[in-house]
This record gives C-alpha cells, sequence and structure tokens, in this order.
C-alpha cells in the first residue's frame, strides 16, 4: 500500500494539534508547516512532536509565501495537503482585513496554485467554516445561501469558491469542510469559550473577580474539536471531493454557555441590567459577587447572531456522528483550566 504522508498548513493551531495526533495515530508521515516567530509558540504540538520525532517534520514557512509553499510540498511529498492556516478570529479580521484576505483567501490560492503546478493528484482539505452564512438566520446547510458579515467570512467565502473552482477546473480534489465552532481545552484564549472556562476557573480558584464580555445573545453550533478532525480526515477518504457541513445541530447562546461553567463550578448566574449596563452576579458566602460584565470594546461593527447547522448529508456521507456533548466540553475545558492554576 501507498505510505500516506499528510501535510499540514496550520499544525500549531488547535485544530493542527488533534489532526497531527490522529494522522500520527493512523501511522502517516506528517509534516507540518510552523510560521518563523520572535517567541517560539509551538506549545501545543511540543510533546507530540518530540514523541514522534521519526514521523512528524516541521519546516518553516507561511501561506502568503507562494515559493515557501511549493519548496515545502517539493520537500513533503504529501498525498493529502490539509489548509488549517488562517488569520481565524472574526472580531480581529475588522482590524486587520488586507492582512486576513492575504492569508485567509490569497494563501489558499498559493496552495492550490502550487499543487496545480507539481502534482495534480494530492488531495487537499480547505478549512472552510459557517461564518460563511453569517447573516442566513434559518438552519444551515450545504444548500444555504452566503451572506458572510466580516472580513474573515468573505475572505473565507473566496478561499471556498477558489477551491471548488479548481476541483472544476482542473479536476484536482479540493473539498471545502464548512465547519461551525469547534473548542476544546487548547482552544485561543480570546475565543468566547475559552476566554469564559479560563474565566471561570479563575474565578473559582479565587485568582480573578470579572469577566469583559460583548455580545452574549448571539447563538453558536458549537462542537469538539477532536470530533470534527476525525470528519476532516473521512472528508479527505472519500472517493470524490465534496463540500460538506460539520455539526452538531444544536445551537446555544453564549449566555447558556456562561451559565452552563458556572454551574459546573457550583453557582447559579443571575442576570442584572441592560444592554452595556448588564451584568451577571453570584451569592457567594451570602453576598452579592459581580463575576461578568458586558464591555462595548467587544462587540463587533457587525455580527453573526445565528449558527446552527444540519449535517445530514456528512452523517450519509462520513458516517458523521459528533461524541461529545456541550457539557462535556465545558467540563473538560474547566478542568483543564484549573489544573493549569494548580500548577502555577
Ligand atoms: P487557530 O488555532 O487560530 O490556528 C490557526 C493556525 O494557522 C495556526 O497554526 C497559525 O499559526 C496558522 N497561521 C496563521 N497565519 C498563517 C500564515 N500566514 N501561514 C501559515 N500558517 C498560518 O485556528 P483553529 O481553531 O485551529 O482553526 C483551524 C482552521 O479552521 C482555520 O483556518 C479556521 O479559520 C478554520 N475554522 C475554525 C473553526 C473553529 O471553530 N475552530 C470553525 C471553522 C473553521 P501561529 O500558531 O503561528 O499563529
Ligand atoms: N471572541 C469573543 N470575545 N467573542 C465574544 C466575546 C468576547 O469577549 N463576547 C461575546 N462574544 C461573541 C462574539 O461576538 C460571537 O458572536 C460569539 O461570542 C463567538 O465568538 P468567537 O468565539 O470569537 O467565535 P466566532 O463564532 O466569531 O468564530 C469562530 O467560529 C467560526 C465558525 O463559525 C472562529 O473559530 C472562526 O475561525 C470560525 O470560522
Amino acid at each position: 500500500m501507498k505510505k500516506k504522508i499528510a501535510l499540514i498548513f496550520g499544525v500549531t493551531g488547535q485544530d493542527g494539534y488533534y489532526l497531527s495526533k490522529l494522522l500520527l495515530n493512523k501511522n502517516y508521515e506528517v509534516h507540518g508547516v510552523r510560521r518563523r516567530s520572535s517567541i517560539i509558540k509551538n506549545y501545543r504540538i511540543d510533546e507530540l512532536y518530540l514523541n514522534n520525532r521519526n514521523k512528524f517534520k516541521l519546516h518553516y514557512g507561511d501561506v502568503t509565501d507562494y515559493s515557501s509553499v511549493g519548496k515545502i510540498i517539493k520537500k513533503a511529498k504529501p498525498t493529502e495537503i490539509y489548509n488549517l492556516a488562517a488569520q481565524s478570529h472574526v472580531g480581529i479580521s475588522f482590524d486587520l482585513a488586507h492582512y486576513t484576505n492575504d492569508v485567509n483567501a490569497k494563501g489558499v490560492l498559493n496552495i492550490l496554485e502550487n499543487i496545480l503546478a507539481i502534482n495534480k493528484k494530492i488531495k487537499f482539505y480547505q478549512a472552510s467554516t459557517s461564518e460563511i452564512y453569517g447573516g442566513v438566520n434559518n438552519v444551515q446547510s450545504e444548500k444555504t445561501r452566503f451572506l458572510p458579515k466580516s472580513p474573515y467570512g468573505i475572505a473565507k467565502l473566496y478561499a471556498y469558491w477558489i477551491s471548488k473552482n479548481y476541483r472544476e477546473s482542473y479536476k484536482m480534489f479540493c473539498s471545502n469542510g464548512i465547519l461551525f465552532n469547534h473548542e476544546s481545552p487548547l482552544r485561543g484564549e480570546n475565543f468566547v469559550t475559552r476566554k469564559i472556562t479560563k474565566g471561570v476557573a479563575e474565578i473559582a480558584e479565587g485568582k480573578r473577580k470579572i469577566i469583559f464580555l460583548g455580545n452574549i445573545d448571539t447563538h453558536r453550533d458549537w462542537g469538539h474539536a477532536e470530533d470534527y478532525v476525525f470528519a476532516m480526515w473521512k472528508i479527505l477518504q472519500l472517493k470524490k471531493p465534496v463540500d460538506l457541513v460539520i455539526c452538531t445541530g444544536k445551537t446555544y447562546t453564549v449566555r447558556d454557555f456562561i451559565e452552563r461553567c458556572f454551574k459546573k463550578i457550583g453557582f447559579k448566574i443571575r442576570w442584572k441590567g441592560k444592554n452595556f449596563n448588564e451584568f451577571g452576579y453570584i451569592v457567594k458566602n451570602n453576598k452579592k459577587t459581580k463575576v461578568v460584565k458586558i464591555s462595548k470594546k467587544y462587540f463587533r461593527p457587525n455580527e453573526v447572531n445565528f449558527l446552527k447547522g444540519d449535517n445530514s448529508l456528512a452523517k450519509k456521507m462520513i458516517d458523521f456522528r459528533p461524541k461529545k456533548s456541550l457539557d462535556d466540553l465545558i467540563s473538560e475545558m474547566i478542568d483543564h483550566d484549573r489544573k493549569i492554576l494548580h500548577k502555577e
């Protein structure tokens, strides 16, 4: 059987870790692309790398650098490429609109053009996103129209279409996984779930008083990153390229998420006030204690209010069945964040 070699752009991110772990367990040779930075920040994959040195290789590169992409593809000779590289923060994309476009849109074209020039047989996975649905306030599926609401969503929509276009024009194996929000203990600390679980853990351990948040009435369909990287792999094992929605089919507000987190540490949070004056409090030692405050700073110029996916096609095509519930995810994240505090 032909040796399977995967190349992962975005290997140092949340999904990069879980996907590398999965592929190493499946006996792939895994190549990952990391960026140069003044501080080495490979902490998510450090242990995995050290324990698998013979089959896990790292390369310096950047998706905005066309020639670095080509050199790495020629060197690694992958059978599968997973493009997880992105400026992935929607809120920050309003501040870094040009940069977000360079990475999330043109970066994808750089990879596709190199695949076309080097070896058209390489299978390509593009990390697409529910953000491309943006303002569609009904359940979203592969048939739903697109209405992105941010520079991030718009750049990702270009990436979706250009991947589809190379599939149709050059018969390349390009698939878009349209993934809804997925989280884990390794989620970046400025995404809302991790910001909340870390904040709640710190409150539980007496190391913080208040968590400041933006719009807590938006709905998200949250899953676990481990379940979702398995879907990425399965998408590339299909005989034909596809565009597939990966989600849980359930939706909750950020407010629900906060309430469940406080419940996990034994408190009921209550809400008072309106709009920017709203706050959440708990009763601790018979005293009302403010634990959440709404801050204008974290509101976005444009918002995606409602995400809830339909995973029927993924169930049919790749037997997608997420194993972890939202409460499992919350428990895992808070336990992890408390453990870190104990180590400090
Ligand atoms: P993440 O933790 O932010 O990881 C992003 C990765 O991309 C990091 O390894 C980052 O490197 C790398 N990267 C950024 N700019 C790059 C560049 N110019 N060249 C090469 N690499 C670059 O994101 P994630 O949550 O794992 O998500 C993975 C992918 O799925 C992203 O494309 C994201 O947009 C997409 N997505 C995520 C979700 C979700 O809910 N997590 C849902 C749908 C789609 P550094 O470590 O050096 O910054
Ligand atoms: N980050 C953040 N910080 N979000 C907040 C905050 C806050 O303090 N307060 C409220 N929110 C709200 C946001 O306005 C948004 O409505 C929701 O919480 C979720 O925000 P994020 O966790 O930043 O995720 P996202 O939904 O914008 O984007 C994530 O999911 C996309 C898939 O739908 C990212 O992972 C994207 O890369 C991904 O494509």
